[in-house]
């Protein structure tokens, strides 16, 4: 058995497998562009019903390049990493005026576009477009830690490019990118792979030393601060106010409840009504406690409570966001909010049927 049988073992396996996902079923490269943006950051479970919507809402890319942000964003709500929205909106317009509405079949034009790095230019040429380009994503290179017995990320790539470029002289370059990810995240993850059922099991270093767990090294990961927001359904004429985050900041362009970071010490309520006087120029009262919920961000974890409270006097200004709003609770699904917002959205809604 010589090493290219691996590729050849891994796509039989992939084939077998035949794992349905919705951007497998053609290869239309603004459909794989889409889909590989989506998946950057976010599993494949998670990507598919916001896959079949998007495609939905934005079928073409001429279609994603006349729409307004506000909707592009409205359509990515929940994603995630909202950077991914506004990068497909600019590039989509660059691809329309620069490149005729079609994506680009190259290396060098594909990476010159914003959103797209190497791994993300590599899987539109090799899925859309068949061209031998391998992937890397931390899925393949642990397939090729523990096949090779390699522990140093430097070590793994130059292997794993080396031994991909191969397969792709012989395999459909789509397949074994496709496959090796698959096989990846499913059989050889990283705590608990499944050697039993591994159909690399003989071929495998690491598993033939008894010694699958030591590959790849692990990398120390920093542990992510914790912080404890609070933010207001702020009720005026049974309206809430929103206030839209200003666009060079994270989670740039999405609305949500006015409110802020609790400094150490500082009492929830007392926040609150600070944040509300620093961001808006208002004055609160008749707070009550709607609930706290949990949510994780990339770089940190927030605890989010929420207060319904009572508009009592002052003139709201956009002191700290680009724009502030009056809006009936049934208009809270026409503007985007982070997902934090959503969870404490169902929360006051189980709240009101409870009070009212
Ligand atoms: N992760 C990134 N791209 C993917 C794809 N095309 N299929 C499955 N998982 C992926």
């Amino acid at each position: 058995m010589n090493n290219n049988d691996i590729a050849q073992i891994v796509i039989n396996w992939y084939k077998k497998e035949n794992f349905a996902m919705p951007w497998r079923t053609n290869s239309n490269p603004y459909k794989i562009w889409i889909s590989e943006i989506m998946l950057q950051q976010t599993q494949v479970n998670t990507v598919i019903p916001f896959y079949i919507k998007w495609l939905k809402r934005f079928p073409t890319i001429n279609l994603l390049a006349n729409a307004k942000i506000d909707d592009v964003l409205k359509c990515w709500e929940g994603l995630g990493y909202y950077s991914r929205a506004h990068n497909l909106h600019n590039t989509a317009k660059e691809i329309v005026n620069k490149h005729n509405a079609n994506l680009p079949n190259n290396y060098s034009d594909l990476i010159k576009l914003k959103g797209i790095g190497d791994y993300t230019a590599s899987a539109i040429l090799s899925i859309a477009f068949k061209m031998p380009h391998p992937v890397f994503d931390g899925n393949i290179r642990r397939v090729f830690s523990r096949l090779f017995i390699l522990k140093e990320d430097s070590k793994i790539i130059i292997k794993a490019k080396k031994e991909m470029l191969k397969y792709m002289q012989s395999c459909d370059p789509s397949d074994i990118n496709q496959a090796m990810m698959d096989f990846g995240r499913l059989i050889c993850s990283p705590k608990k792979p499944q050697c039993n059922i591994c159909v690399l099991n003989k071929l495998c270093k690491a598993h033939i030393a008894n010694d699958v767990l030591s590959y790849p090294q692990s990398k120390k990961k920093q542990a992510k601060p914790t912080y404890d927001v609070v933010v207001g359904f702020i009720i005026k004429d049974n309206k809430i106010l929103i206030s839209k985050r200003k666009k060079n900041k994270q989670l740039g362009g999405l609305w949500e409840l006015p409110g802020g970071k609790k400094k150490k010490k500082e009492r929830l309520l007392d926040c609150l009504r600070r944040e509300v006087l620093e961001e808006l120029d208002i004055q609160i009262d008749q707070s009550k406690k709607i609930g706290k919920i949990k949510h994780q961000y990339s770089h940190f974890n927030i605890n989010l409570t929420g207060f319904q409270c009572h508009y009592q006097k002052g003139i709201p200004k956009p002191l700290s966001s680009d724009e502030i709003k009056w809006i009936k609770f049934n208009e809270i699904k026409d503007f985007a909010f982070p997902a934090s917002t959503l969870k404490l959205f169902t929360l006051y809604e189980a709240y009101n049927r409870h009070h009212t």
